[in-house]
C-alpha cells in the first residue's frame, strides 16, 4: 500500500521502507532524563515510511493522514527557526543527520500510532525515519546514536525538552519484552514480558484528554529535578537514594523535594518491578504500577482527572494494579487484568467517564512488539 501510494504520489518506486513503534512505559516515568532507569515496551502500532532520494536538494513530504499535502523545502532551507507543523519532525531528523545527509529527499509516511493519546507517536515517526536515513546514507550510526540523535532532533529542533525513554525503546525494543534501559549510557537488558501464559492483559485506556499544561509542565518537572540536583551536589538524581535524600532534605525547597522524592523511589520501583517480573509475581507488578501512580498524582502532580478516575476505576473492578504513563495531564493509563475480568473493567471504566461528564476513552491493548526495522530496501 505504502510503496503504490508513494509510487502514485512521487512518480518513483520508494528505495526503502521502514517502520518504528509507539511504546507504553511500564514504569520509570519522569526519570529518564534524570539519567535513571525505565522499563517501556513497543505497542503493536506504528508508523511507516517511504522515502527516495533525489538528484537535486529538494525535500518532499507528504502523510498518508494529510492526503492531498506535499510539504515542500530544501535541504539547504532546514532550520530550528523555521515554523512549521507535524513535519518538523522528519525536518528535525534530517536536520540532526547534518551533512551525511547529501541530496534531496521524497518522503511519505504512514502514522498508525494515535495521535495524542502519550504512546509516543512523535518517536516512531523520528525513529522511522532516522533508522532508513542511517541506512540510505550508510551512516552507520548505532541503535543507541540513532535514539540520541533522534531525541536531539525533538529537543533543538521540535523544541520539545524530552528525555531518551521514548527513541530508545522505539529502536532497541524486541517482540515479547519489555526493555530495562540505564538512561545514562542507554545499556539495555531485555525482560521478558508474558502476560498471556499467565491469563493477564495489560489494558491500554486512552482518556482523550490533553490539558493545557503539556508542554510547560513538562519543561518545569524537567527544571525542578535539574535543580534539584544541582543543589545536592550530584549530575543528576539516579545518583542519590532513598536515605541520602531524606537526609539532605534541608538542601532543597519543598517542591524540589516532592518531585525529587518521586523520581528517586520511581527508579527503584523500575528494579523492584524488574524482579518481580523475573519471577512472574504480577500480583506485586500490579501494585508497584499503582504506587506509581500515586507518586505521579501527589508528589509530582502531572495527573488529572480523567487519568485518576480511568486508574480508580479500574482498581475498583478488578485490576492488579494500574498508573498513567508518558509524560502527563492527559494520555493514557494502563491498568493489569486478568483477561476474563477485562470486558466489565472497560464497560464500568466508559460509564465512570460518562457519568463525569468526560469525553468517552478508547481502550487498546498490546503484546510487547518489535523496535524499528527496514520493511524493504
Ligand atoms: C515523555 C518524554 C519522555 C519521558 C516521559 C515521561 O514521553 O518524551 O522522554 O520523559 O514523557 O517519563
Amino acid at each position: 500500500m505504502l510503496s503504490s501510494d508513494f509510487t502514485a504520489l512521487f512518480g518513483q518506486a520508494p528505495e526503502i521502507i521502514s517502520e518504528a513503534p509507539g511504546r507504553v512505559n511500564l514504569i520509570g516515568e519522569h526519570v529518564d532524563y534524570c539519567d535513571g532507569f525505565v522499563m517501556p515496551f513497543a505497542i503493536s502500532d506504528r508508523t511507516y515510511a517511504a522515502i527516495n532520494r533525489r538528484s537535486d536538494r529538494k525535500i518532499r513530504i507528504a502523510s498518508a493522514q494529510r492526503p492531498g499535502e506535499i510539504i515542500e523545502t530544501s535541504l539547504d532551507q532546514i532550520s530550528p527557526d523555521k515554523a512549521g507543523d507535524w513535519e518538523r519532525y522528519i525536518l528535525g531528523v534530517i536536520w540532526a543527520f547534518g551533512d551525511r545527509i547529501t541530496t534531496g529527499l521524497d518522503i511519505l509516511v504512514d502514522g498508525r500510532v494515535a495521535l495524542g493519546a502519550g504512546l509516543s507517536s512523535s518517536a516512531a515517526l523520528e525513529c522511522s525515519i532516522a533508522i532508513a536515513l542511517n541506512q540510505l546514507f550508510a551512516a552507520d550510526l548505532s541503535l543507541p546514536d540513532l535514539a540520541r540523535l533522534a531525541q536531539r532532533s525533538e529537543n533543538d529542533y521540535v523544541g520539545m525538552p524530552c528525555g531518551i525513554m521514548d527513541q530508545s525503546v522505539s529502536l532497541m525494543a524486541q517482540a515479547g519484552s519489555a526493555l530495562l534501559l540505564d538512561c545514562r549510557d542507554l545499556s539495555t537488558e531485555q525482560i521478558p514480558f508474558d502476560l498471556a501464559s499467565s491469563g493477564l492483559e495489560l489494558l491500554i485506556i486512552d482518556t482523550r484528554a490533553h490539558h493545557a499544561l503539556v508542554d510547560g509542565g513538562y519543561a518545569e518537572r524537567r527544571a525542578s529535578c535539574e535543580s534539584a540536583a544541582a543543589k545536592l551536589g550530584i549530575k543528576a538524581l539516579r545518583d542519590c537514594s532513598v536515605s541520602q535524600l531524606e537526609s539532605s532534605r534541608g538542601k532543597l525547597t519543598e517542591l524540589e523535594y516532592m518531585r525529587a522524592e518521586h523520581v528517586v523511589n520511581d527508579i527503584a520501583r523500575v528494579h523492584q518491578c524488574v524482579a518481580h517480573l523475573k519471577r512472574s509475581d504480577f500480583k506485586s507488578v500490579g501494585e508497584i504500577l499503582t504506587q506509581s501512580h500515586a507518586s505521579l498524582r501527589d508528589l509530582f502532580e502531572i495527573s488529572c482527572p480523567e487519568l485518576d478516575l480511568a486508574v480508580a476505576t479500574a482498581l475498583a473492578n478488578k485490576s492488579l494494579g494500574g498508573r498513567m504513563i508518558g509524560g502527563g495531564f492527559g494520555g493514557s493509563a494502563i491498568a493489569l487484568f486478568k483477561v476474563a475480568d477485562i470486558d466489565q473493567a472497560k464497560v464500568a471504566i466508559s460509564a465512570a467517564f460518562n457519568s463525569a461528564g468526560f469525553t468517552e476513552p478508547r481502550f487498546f491493548t498490546s503484546l510487547p512488539s518489535s523496535g524499528a526495522g527496514l520493511i524493504s530496501h
